[in-house]
Protein backbone atom coordinates (compact mmCIF):
# COMPACT_ATOMS: atom_id res chain seq x y z
CA UNK A 1 0.00 0.00 0.00
CA UNK A 2 1.42 3.38 -0.88
CA UNK A 3 0.36 6.32 1.41
CA UNK A 4 -0.88 8.91 -1.21
CA UNK A 5 1.31 12.40 -0.71
CA UNK A 6 -0.11 15.75 -0.97
CA UNK A 7 2.07 18.54 -1.62
CA UNK A 8 1.76 22.09 -1.79
CA UNK A 9 4.24 24.12 -3.93
CA UNK A 10 3.58 27.71 -3.13
CA UNK A 11 6.34 28.55 -5.70
CA UNK A 12 7.28 32.60 -4.99
CA UNK A 13 4.30 33.48 -2.76
CA UNK A 14 4.04 33.98 0.63
CA UNK A 15 6.44 36.20 2.89
CA UNK A 16 7.56 34.30 5.90
CA UNK A 17 4.47 36.06 7.33
CA UNK A 18 1.69 35.42 5.10
CA UNK A 19 2.85 31.81 4.93
CA UNK A 20 2.82 31.77 8.63
CA UNK A 21 -1.05 32.89 8.33
CA UNK A 22 -1.53 29.92 5.75
CA UNK A 23 -0.45 27.61 7.46
CA UNK A 24 -2.44 28.73 10.48
CA UNK A 25 -5.67 28.69 8.94
CA UNK A 26 -5.08 25.31 6.95
CA UNK A 27 -3.71 23.29 10.20
CA UNK A 28 -6.77 22.10 11.96
CA UNK A 29 -8.23 21.29 8.64
CA UNK A 30 -5.66 18.98 7.85
CA UNK A 31 -5.11 17.20 11.22
CA UNK A 32 -7.60 14.05 10.29
CA UNK A 33 -5.91 13.99 7.06
CA UNK A 34 -5.23 10.10 5.53
CA UNK A 35 -1.82 11.55 3.51
CA UNK A 36 1.21 12.89 4.16
CA UNK A 37 0.40 16.85 3.87
CA UNK A 38 3.38 18.29 3.20
CA UNK A 39 4.16 22.48 2.39
CA UNK A 40 7.15 23.01 -0.42
CA UNK A 41 7.87 26.76 0.91
CA UNK A 42 10.04 29.78 -0.69
CA UNK A 43 13.47 29.20 1.20
CA UNK A 44 13.60 32.35 3.69
CA UNK A 45 9.85 31.53 4.74
CA UNK A 46 11.30 28.17 6.05
CA UNK A 47 12.63 28.98 9.85
CA UNK A 48 9.39 30.52 10.57
CA UNK A 49 7.18 27.60 8.99
CA UNK A 50 9.02 25.18 10.48
CA UNK A 51 8.20 26.93 13.83
CA UNK A 52 3.88 27.38 13.59
CA UNK A 53 3.82 23.64 12.06
CA UNK A 54 5.27 22.22 15.35
CA UNK A 55 2.91 19.40 16.59
CA UNK A 56 1.04 19.32 14.06
CA UNK A 57 0.93 16.59 10.86
CA UNK A 58 1.92 19.07 7.99
CA UNK A 59 5.33 18.45 6.52
CA UNK A 60 8.12 21.30 5.67
CA UNK A 61 9.66 20.78 2.07
CA UNK A 62 11.72 23.20 -0.03
CA UNK A 63 11.40 24.21 -3.71
CA UNK A 64 15.30 23.21 -4.58
CA UNK A 65 18.38 22.29 -3.31
CA UNK A 66 22.39 22.70 -3.95
CA UNK A 67 24.20 18.93 -4.99
CA UNK A 68 27.23 20.49 -3.45
CA UNK A 69 27.56 20.36 0.29
CA UNK A 70 28.83 23.45 0.76
CA UNK A 71 31.18 25.99 -1.17
CA UNK A 72 31.51 29.04 -3.47
CA UNK A 73 27.71 28.76 -5.08
CA UNK A 74 26.46 31.93 -4.21
CA UNK A 75 22.80 32.21 -3.93
CA UNK A 76 22.46 28.39 -3.56
CA UNK A 77 21.51 26.65 -0.08
CA UNK A 78 22.69 23.05 0.57
CA UNK A 79 20.79 20.13 1.70
CA UNK A 80 22.03 20.31 5.61
CA UNK A 81 21.06 24.10 5.79
CA UNK A 82 18.03 22.60 4.62
CA UNK A 83 17.78 19.88 6.78
CA UNK A 84 18.74 22.05 10.25
CA UNK A 85 15.39 23.78 10.02
CA UNK A 86 13.40 19.72 9.77
CA UNK A 87 12.46 20.20 6.33
CA UNK A 88 11.78 16.54 4.96
CA UNK A 89 11.00 17.01 0.97
CA UNK A 90 13.06 18.70 -1.96
CA UNK A 91 11.28 19.36 -5.08
CA UNK A 92 13.57 18.43 -8.26
CA UNK A 93 13.02 19.63 -11.29
CA UNK A 94 10.04 21.50 -11.41
CA UNK A 95 9.51 22.43 -15.12
CA UNK A 96 9.23 26.31 -14.11
CA UNK A 97 13.50 25.11 -13.04
CA UNK A 98 13.70 23.59 -16.07
CA UNK A 99 12.22 26.28 -18.01
CA UNK A 100 13.66 29.75 -16.77
CA UNK A 101 16.90 28.59 -14.53
CA UNK A 102 18.34 25.72 -17.06
CA UNK A 103 18.01 22.96 -14.85
CA UNK A 104 18.54 19.29 -16.87
CA UNK A 105 18.22 16.13 -16.91
CA UNK A 106 21.55 16.38 -15.70
CA UNK A 107 21.34 18.56 -12.76
CA UNK A 108 18.53 17.06 -11.88
CA UNK A 109 20.37 13.95 -11.50
CA UNK A 110 23.20 15.44 -9.19
CA UNK A 111 20.46 17.63 -6.49
CA UNK A 112 18.74 14.12 -6.29
CA UNK A 113 21.11 12.08 -5.21
CA UNK A 114 22.60 15.05 -2.93
CA UNK A 115 19.23 14.81 -1.30
CA UNK A 116 18.88 11.34 -0.63
CA UNK A 117 22.35 10.88 0.24
CA UNK A 118 21.67 13.31 2.89
CA UNK A 119 18.80 11.97 3.99
CA UNK A 120 15.94 14.21 2.25
CA UNK A 121 12.81 12.53 -0.12
CA UNK A 122 13.20 14.24 -3.37
CA UNK A 123 9.79 15.15 -5.06
CA UNK A 124 11.39 14.76 -8.36
CA UNK A 125 9.29 16.54 -11.11
CA UNK A 126 8.28 15.38 -14.67
CA UNK A 127 6.53 15.55 -17.46
CA UNK A 128 6.16 16.68 -21.32
CA UNK A 129 5.19 19.83 -23.34
CA UNK A 130 2.03 20.56 -25.10
CA UNK A 131 4.24 19.87 -28.72
CA UNK A 132 5.38 16.95 -27.20
CA UNK A 133 2.28 15.25 -26.36
CA UNK A 134 0.54 16.10 -29.49
CA UNK A 135 3.92 14.86 -32.05
CA UNK A 136 3.32 11.75 -29.90
CA UNK A 137 6.99 12.00 -27.80
CA UNK A 138 5.75 11.80 -24.21
CA UNK A 139 7.46 8.36 -23.50
CA UNK A 140 10.49 9.14 -24.87
CA UNK A 141 10.42 12.54 -23.23
CA UNK A 142 9.27 10.45 -19.29
CA UNK A 143 12.21 7.66 -20.65
CA UNK A 144 14.98 10.37 -21.23
CA UNK A 145 13.76 12.36 -17.68
CA UNK A 146 13.61 8.75 -15.80
CA UNK A 147 16.63 7.23 -17.20
CA UNK A 148 19.00 10.66 -16.56
CA UNK A 149 17.49 12.59 -13.84
CA UNK A 150 17.31 9.25 -11.84
CA UNK A 151 19.99 7.23 -12.70
CA UNK A 152 22.00 6.04 -9.96
CA UNK A 153 19.67 5.87 -7.19
CA UNK A 154 19.53 2.11 -5.55
CA UNK A 155 16.02 2.64 -4.09
CA UNK A 156 14.20 4.26 -6.15
CA UNK A 157 10.96 4.14 -3.57
CA UNK A 158 12.48 6.78 -1.38
CA UNK A 159 12.02 8.89 -4.09
CA UNK A 160 8.19 10.53 -4.82
CA UNK A 161 7.86 11.21 -8.30
CA UNK A 162 5.89 13.93 -9.62
CA UNK A 163 4.19 13.68 -12.87
CA UNK A 164 3.54 17.38 -14.40
CA UNK A 165 2.04 17.74 -18.09
CA UNK A 166 4.02 20.54 -18.66
CA UNK A 167 0.53 22.31 -20.35
CA UNK A 168 -1.35 21.82 -17.17
CA UNK A 169 0.58 23.92 -15.11
CA UNK A 170 -1.16 26.82 -14.44
CA UNK A 171 -3.23 26.61 -16.98
CA UNK A 172 -6.76 25.77 -15.46
CA UNK A 173 -6.04 22.46 -17.99
CA UNK A 174 -6.15 19.44 -15.85
CA UNK A 175 -5.36 16.29 -17.23
CA UNK A 176 -8.08 14.07 -17.61
CA UNK A 177 -8.19 11.61 -14.71
CA UNK A 178 -6.95 9.15 -17.12
CA UNK A 179 -4.43 10.50 -18.90
CA UNK A 180 -2.73 11.46 -15.74
CA UNK A 181 -3.80 7.27 -14.79
CA UNK A 182 -2.32 5.79 -17.85
CA UNK A 183 0.29 8.06 -17.63
CA UNK A 184 1.55 7.43 -14.48
CA UNK A 185 1.13 3.58 -15.30
CA UNK A 186 3.67 4.40 -17.86
CA UNK A 187 5.96 5.84 -15.28
CA UNK A 188 5.70 3.04 -13.31
CA UNK A 189 6.35 0.35 -15.78
CA UNK A 190 9.62 2.41 -16.83
CA UNK A 191 10.64 2.83 -13.18
CA UNK A 192 10.15 -1.37 -13.03
CA UNK A 193 12.15 -1.88 -16.09
CA UNK A 194 15.25 0.75 -15.08
CA UNK A 195 15.17 -0.04 -11.66
CA UNK A 196 13.86 -2.80 -10.45
CA UNK A 197 9.95 -4.07 -10.59
CA UNK A 198 9.39 -4.49 -6.35
CA UNK A 199 10.89 -0.61 -5.85
CA UNK A 200 8.58 0.85 -8.71
CA UNK A 201 5.59 -1.13 -6.99
CA UNK A 202 6.17 1.11 -4.03
CA UNK A 203 7.48 4.44 -5.55
CA UNK A 204 4.39 7.23 -5.14
CA UNK A 205 3.88 8.84 -7.84
CA UNK A 206 2.04 12.44 -7.93
CA UNK A 207 -0.04 14.30 -10.46
CA UNK A 208 0.53 18.25 -10.63
CA UNK A 209 -1.01 20.29 -13.16
CA UNK A 210 -4.17 22.85 -12.01
CA UNK A 211 -5.42 19.87 -9.69
CA UNK A 212 -8.06 21.35 -7.53
CA UNK A 213 -10.72 21.21 -5.18
CA UNK A 214 -13.28 20.02 -7.95
CA UNK A 215 -11.21 17.66 -9.61
CA UNK A 216 -8.85 16.03 -6.76
CA UNK A 217 -11.40 13.52 -5.82
CA UNK A 218 -11.52 12.13 -9.68
CA UNK A 219 -7.83 12.28 -10.18
CA UNK A 220 -7.16 10.50 -6.44
CA UNK A 221 -9.83 7.84 -6.91
CA UNK A 222 -6.88 6.47 -10.51
CA UNK A 223 -5.60 3.58 -8.78
CA UNK A 224 -2.01 4.69 -10.05
CA UNK A 225 -2.00 8.23 -8.56
CA UNK A 226 -0.62 8.80 -5.24
CA UNK A 227 -1.27 12.30 -4.62
CA UNK A 228 -0.81 15.62 -5.85
CA UNK A 229 1.65 18.38 -6.27
CA UNK A 230 -0.31 21.56 -6.09
CA UNK A 231 0.25 25.02 -7.07
CA UNK A 232 -1.74 27.38 -7.04
CA UNK A 233 -4.67 25.92 -5.37
CA UNK A 234 -2.10 25.30 -2.62
CA UNK A 235 -2.27 29.04 -1.48
CA UNK A 236 -6.19 29.12 -1.04
CA UNK A 237 -6.50 27.69 2.87
CA UNK A 238 -10.10 25.63 2.09
CA UNK A 239 -9.04 24.62 -1.03
CA UNK A 240 -6.02 23.03 -0.21
CA UNK A 241 -7.54 21.36 3.05
CA UNK A 242 -10.37 20.30 0.49
CA UNK A 243 -7.64 18.63 -1.58
CA UNK A 244 -6.13 17.37 1.56
CA UNK A 245 -9.64 15.68 2.61
CA UNK A 246 -10.01 13.92 -0.61
CA UNK A 247 -11.10 10.94 0.74
CA UNK A 248 -13.80 12.40 3.13
P1 LIG B 1 -0.65 24.37 -10.55
O1 LIG B 1 0.93 24.07 -10.34
O2 LIG B 1 -1.36 23.49 -9.56
O3 LIG B 1 -0.79 25.83 -10.26
O4 LIG B 1 -0.97 24.01 -11.95
C1 LIG B 1 1.39 22.79 -10.10
C2 LIG B 1 2.88 22.81 -10.01
O5 LIG B 1 3.50 23.57 -10.78
O6 LIG B 1 3.50 22.09 -9.21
Amino acid sequence: MRKPIIAGNWKMNNTASEGVALVNAIKDNVKNACCDVVVCVPAIDIPAVAEVIKGTNIELGAQNVHFAAKGAYTGEISAEMLKEYGVKYVIIGHSERRQYFGETDETVNKRTLAALEAGLIPIVCIGESLEERETGKTETVLDRQIETGLKGIDDISKVVIAYEPIWAIGTGKTATSEQANETIAYIRKKCGETFCPKCAEKVRIQYGGSMNAGNCKALMAMPEIDGGLIGGASLKPVDFAAIVNFDK
